[in-house]
């Protein structure tokens, strides 16, 4: 694809700026001359039909949920309403001053404050800080607040593990490892669950707690949720669950009743703010009562109808963001709630585990579910035995020459060659039904023509990218010089 650059002629333009007028001399002596340009800027001079093709051919190049299906395992790609985007653009909100005085942007702390007593509600549980500002943001935040807790008890060189069974997330053991925990596997057990006695084996007196991601990255809950959470507590520790997969219970279970103490909610995921591309994003973590007090200050406070920034917490870890997180990420996310209710979230997720295991039965005879129980709002396939050494990658690169995104690849770890789909609940049958006759006809290739698969994709502007070279030596800057 060309740049902006290799298109137009000297003199064309895409729109017509009115002179400046009489003051531009007087302009021009303002600025002294060591400051001012020797030769004008290199634009690029093109007419108006050119630059919208250009931006609109570069566009298309985009995917995205609004373009297709993106069923990426783990990153719940669900459409996003766009009423939420408009709420969210209110300049009531978007032109606040971050350092306004309390008492002049009332709005925003009451809009703040409600979203706290919301996903309080939803996770049944009585403390929140909506500060970090993401996923693995919370889960740092929710390990230093384990940490400050287990200081407080004196037990600072005592209770130094973190228990983390192998199907966690990925970002879970470096959560940990940030906080200065050291971290101790737990193997899963043939049904893709914590093993119970390993489980058993691994608590003492060292123990600070252990971190689950429930639904876990199988996508299957963990059957054993109570005796999990049980144990911990018997040997002293506490139990953070990774809520970045609520989108399989949503509004059906709270956290709070199965002995979670820590618990960390992915707005953009869950609650349907655009996720993907690095953020921002919004991971707010509410806790047990045992943990309020090292909750992140500025809290937000409500005294008789006045929102107010509550400072006076001295055993709290401090700040983890500035100011009071993504405000708008939390703004679109709140938009959400209020406009499903009680009763669309729990469709949603309804939703959600019923698109899981549609998917999952119609490719499940031809490709391996290594864990085949019911899934929650995301399964994990094989990609082995397809046939003549056809590898999961080689799938995942034929997905997009039928026009799909690919779901997750080579995650989660404990299954060989993982192909991980989340559907979310947003998607019609007909695309589902399509995904799968793409999958289904993927594998028949596989026997009959592998050399298509091993050489997709066909159909995009790149072929295939050597994967980790294209991430470490990005190629920003094309040979004219143009793009910087
Ligand atoms: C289960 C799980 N935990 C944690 C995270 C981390 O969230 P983030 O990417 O917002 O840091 C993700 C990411 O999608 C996730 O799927």
């Amino acid at each position: 694809m060309s740049t902006i650059y290799d298109r137009g002629a000297p003199g064309r333009r895409a729109v017509a700026l009115p002179e400046l007028g009489q003051g531009e001399e007087e302009l021009l002596a303002r600025i002294p001359p060591s400051l001012r340009r020797r030769e004008g800027p290199h634009l690029p001079e093109v007419s108006q039909p050119e630059l919208v093709r250009h931006y609109t051919a570069l566009s298309r190049m985009n995917y995205g949920v609004d373009t297709g299906f993106y069923p990426l395992g783990s990153c719940t790609m669900k459409h996003n309403p766009k009423l939420h985007e408009d709420l969210a653009r209110h300049p009531g909100f978007t032109e606040l001053h971050p350092l306004l005085p309390a008492e002049e942007c009332q709005g925003a702390l009451a809009l703040l404050w409600e979203m706290g007593e919301y996903l309080k509600g939803i996770a049944g549980m009585p403390g929140i800080t909506l500060q970090p500002a993401a996923g693995a943001h919370g889960e740092l935040t929710g390990m230093l607040l384990l940490r400050r807790w287990v200081e407080d008890r004196g037990e600072l060189g005592v209770r130094t593990k973190i228990l983390l069974p192998d199907s966690a997330h990925g970002t879970n053991p470096a959560s940990a490892a940030m906080a200065g925990f050291s971290v101790v596997s737990l193997p899963s057990d043939r049904r893709g669950m914590v093993d119970l006695e390993a489980l058993k084996g691994a608590l003492g007196p060292d123990v600070a707690g252990i971190m689950l991601t429930v639904p876990n990255t199988l996508g299957i809950f963990e059957e054993d949720i109570l005796t999990i959470t049980d144990l911990v507590h018997g040997a002293g520790g506490l139990c953070y669950f990774d809520g970045a997969n609520l989108n399989a219970y949503l509004g059906r279970a709270r956290p709070g009743d199965m002995g979670a103490d820590i618990f960390h909610f992915n707005l953009h995921k869950t609650f349907s703010t655009p996720h993907g591309g690095g953020g921002p994003g919004a991971g707010p973590v509410t806790v047990s009562e045992a943990l309020l007090p090292y909750l992140p200050v500025p809290d937000i406070g409500r005294e008789d109808g006045k929102y107010r920034l509550v400072w006076d917490r001295p055993k709290s870890i401090g700040r983890v963001h500035p100011y009071f997180g993504n405000t708008l990420v939390i703004a679109k996310a709140l938009a959400y709630i209020l406009t499903l209710g009680d009763e669309g979230l729990r469709d949603a997720s309804a939703g959600a585990v019923l698109a899981a295991n549609y998917l999952k039965g119609k490719l499940k005879g031809t490709y391996r579910v290594p864990y085949d129980r019911l899934a929650k709002h995301e399964f994990v396939l094989s990609g082995e035995g397809l046939g003549d050494g056809i590898r999961t990658l080689d799938i995942a690169k034929r997905l997009m020459d039928y026009g799909f995104h690919p779901p997750t690849v080579y995650f989660p770890l404990i299954v060989r060659e993982a192909l991980m789909i989340e559907p979310t609940e947003t998607e019609p049958r007909e695309v589902l039904d399509a995904f799968a006759e793409a999958m289904l006809r993927i594998a028949a290739e596989a026997r009959e023509h592998p050399e298509l698969l091993r050489e997709a994709p066909h159909a995009t502007p790149v072929r295939r990218l050597d994967e980790a070279r294209a991430v470490r030596e990005p190629w920003l800057r094309l040979a004219g010089g143009c793009v910087g």
